[in-house]
């Protein structure tokens, strides 16, 4: 039997790393790419534990960097096909929307949304010839609802749900399926990271410093809520393998009710729930 092939980004840490495997488990060939290789250690080892590492090529990609991206497209010339890419990479940058500079936004962008979208570019083309093919896009609870101090990463991830809106449509005639999966809050690197992402954030003297201090003091709280990736690996290996996949996939505890207040009731009495919570 062939396997299919599935290229994943950002598979060093979090969500990435443990799909890679799930995906191997599950009899794919898996492209991992990383934009750091010496990060790749420790995936290769829990591979090789599970006697899965001859099924895993990684490989160098910083979606940032097209000229990686071009590299990584010439040597998928070696598989009979792409059959899955799962673009995740992503991080997020923390501080209230006045304090985060252009600059930053302009970097959560970079990767969150254009670095998405180089990739999609990039191996549309032979998906579009196999006529079939699968794009899962790693987006978020936050391309749904807009959360105050990230509204950089809120920002990029509702222009990932829009963009595969519009991708989905344009691309069902050739037989490729677009795919979002939306989750809530996981135990990886990114909310750890997101802090340290953004000027704004630990300035004492901020106007904001009393509700930055609020809603991380609400964020500690609820840690111990923090789903397991494993979770959301199995996702995408089910979504792969659907034979007639949705547009959207939502995962993570309260989730689904959330999003169905936020669109059932009027702004006004969403807005002082939200208010009420975060900052009484
Ligand atoms: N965890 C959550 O609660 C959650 C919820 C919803 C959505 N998400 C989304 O899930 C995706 C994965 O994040 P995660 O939670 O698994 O966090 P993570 O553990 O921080 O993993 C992020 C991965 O993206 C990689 N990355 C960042 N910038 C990159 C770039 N320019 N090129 C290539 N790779 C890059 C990171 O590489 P390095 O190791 O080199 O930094 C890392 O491998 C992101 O799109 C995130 O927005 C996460």
């Amino acid at each position: 039997m062939i396997n299919k092939t599935a290229i994943v980004t950002g598979s060093s840490s979090g969500f990435g790393y443990v799909t890679v495997i799930e995906l191997a488990k599950a009899g794919f060939h898996v492209v991992a790419t990383m934009r750091d290789l010496t990060k790749s250690a420790q995936l290769e080892q829990e591979l090789n534990s599970h006697n899965l590492l001859e099924q895993v090529d990684i490989e160098y990609v910083d979606v940032t960097s097209q000229e990686s991206i071009n590299k990584l497209v010439e040597k998928c010339s070696k598989y009979n096909s792409v059959d899955l890419l799962l673009n995740n990479a992503g991080f997020a940058v923390g501080g209230f929307a006045e304090e985060v500079t252009i600059d930053e936004y302009r970097k959560q962008f970079e990767t969150n949304v254009f670095g998405l979208m180089a990739m999609t570019q990039a191996i549309l083309p032979i998906m579009r010839k196999q006529r079939s093919g699968r794009i899962i896009n790693m987006s978020s609870v936050s391309g749904l609802i807009g959360f105050p101090s990230i509204s950089a990463y809120v920002s990029s991830k509702f222009a990932v749900e829009g963009y595969s809106e519009s991708l989905r449509i344009e691309c069902k005639p050739f037989g490729i399926d677009i795919v979002l999966i939306e989750p809530g809050s996981y135990a990886t690197n990114v909310w750890k990271e997101g802090r340290s992402n953004s000027t704004g954030i630990g300035n004492e003297d901020s106007p904001y410093a009393t509700h930055l201090a609020k809603i991380e003091e609400r964020l500690a709280k609820e840690e111990k809520n923090l789903g397991n990736p494993l979770d959301v690996a199995k996702l995408v290996v089910s979504v792969a393998n659907k034979h007639n996949p949705k547009l959207r996939y939502k995962i993570g505890k309260g989730i689904k009710m959330n999003v169905f207040m936020k669109h059932l009731l009027p702004w006004n009495i969403w807005e002082k729930i939200i208010l009420r919570l975060l900052y009484k």
